[in-house]
């Protein structure tokens, strides 16, 4: 198939553009470069080994999308450009909502004008706000805690819209976990702009010298040893997911379907840390602080209906996540 990826260059996009190009799909990378390096488009060359398009344009630009989906004859679309910054979001939900709503509907149009009816969305465990019950399977209700969640439940909701209007829609809305690690070359991975948000690529940098100590949000949570439990899901498994689910849409009937993609099990940010100092060799200084805001104590997921319906599960380890974000962090992480 040929494939657009919208952010494609962006963290999971560009792991989802090596395991497609690898099973043999045309990507085509759609994306404006506003949270990414223009280094992994050539990066990205190198691991698939042979030239691929970048269109650098933003999602927002209907008239640019159309003429991508023309020009390449694409067959199926998978939507990850969007902002992700939960704290950003409270402070700036406009552009969230312009960045992820709008450019969300400028991308529907361009595919309804281009008659290209398959889409792959990349959603997240944050639509299911404070979890009611452990672990979190696809019928848990939804709710959003922040603009950033919000932005995912329209959309969601959006897709559900337009599957239900038009029966040659075949749309699935994946909800990721806690994705981390890197491609086993060491080329591409997570590289946040300024301090990180989210702890492994933390992790990475204070065990690289850059940042002085892991701040630990909390050790008085109700969970094993009182630190956040999280379903942290190897970014290459998650690549494979997307894989599964656009065979999964060319081989099943319309309509809109939602796929938890996560492993189901839970690390406490203790293991975490211990995991990623027997990796790195060294212990790591980390200081315990006071909760972060909008924090839950355990999300972790119930994978079963991805393996029943994708042929999809996560196979790679909490040691291969240390592991490879530890050697993206080493060979070519800004810094
Ligand atoms: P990322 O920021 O690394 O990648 C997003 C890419 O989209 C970037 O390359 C960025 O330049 C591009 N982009 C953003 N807005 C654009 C626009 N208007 N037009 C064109 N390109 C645009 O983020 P990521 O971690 O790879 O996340 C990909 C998707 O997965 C996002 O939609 C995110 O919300 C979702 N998601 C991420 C996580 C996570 O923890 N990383 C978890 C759940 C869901
Ligand atoms: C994990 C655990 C922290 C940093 C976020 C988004 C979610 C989704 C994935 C997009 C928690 C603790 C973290 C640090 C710490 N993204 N922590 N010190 O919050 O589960 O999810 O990313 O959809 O929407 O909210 O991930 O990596 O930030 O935190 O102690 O410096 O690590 O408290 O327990 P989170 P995270």
């Amino acid at each position: 198939m040929n494939i657009l990826l919208t952010g494609g260059a962006g963290y999971i996009g560009s792991h989802a553009a090596v395991a497609l190009a690898q099973a043999g799909h045309q990507v085509v990378l759609f994306d404006n470069f506003c949270n990414s390096r223009h280094e992994v488009a050539q990066r990205l060359q190198t691991i698939i080994g042979h030239p691929l398009v970048v269109i650098e344009a933003d999602i927002r630009q209907t008239d640019l999308l159309e003429k991508a989906l023309r020009d390449h004859a694409i067959d199926a679309v998978v939507h990850f450009a969007g902002l992700k910054a939960v704290g950003e979001s409270v402070a700036e939900p406009i552009g969230y909502y312009a960045n992820n709503v709008q450019g969300t509907i400028s991308l529907l149009q361009a595919m309804h004008n281009t008659h290209v009816k398959t889409l792959v969305f990349s959603s997240s465990a944050t639509v299911y706000g404070v979890p009611h019950y452990l672990p979190l399977d696809e019928s848990h209700p939804t709710s959003a805690t922040n603009p950033y969640g919000r932005t995912k439940l329209h959309i969601e909701e959006m897709l559900g819209d337009v599957a239900q209007s038009d029966p040659t829609w075949r749309i699935a809305c994946l909800r990721y976990f806690n994705p981390v690690g890197a491609h086993d070359s060491g080329l591409i991975g997570e590289e946040p702009n300024g301090p990180p948000n989210n702890l492994m690529p933390y992790l990475a940098r204070v065990a690289s010298g850059q940042l002085p100590q892991l701040n630990i949000f909390g050790n008085d949570y109700d969970t094993p040893d009182g630190t956040g439990v999280r379903d942290y899901i190897h970014v290459m498994d998650l690549a494979a997911g997307h894989l599964a689910a656009l065979d999964f849409l060319t081989t099943h009937p319309h309509g809109r379907y939602v796929f938890n993609l996560g492993t189901g099990q839970g690390y406490s940010v203790m293991e975490m840390l211990r995991a990623f100092e027997t990796v790195v060799g060294k212990p790591l200084p980390f200081h315990i602080a006071p909760r972060r805001a909008g924090d839950v104590a355990s999300c972790y997921a119930n994978p079963g209906f991805a393996a029943s319906q994708l042929n999809w599960r996560a196979k790679l380890d909490l040691k291969a996540m240390c592991e490879s974000t530890w050697q993206f962090q080493q060979r070519a992480a800004r810094g």
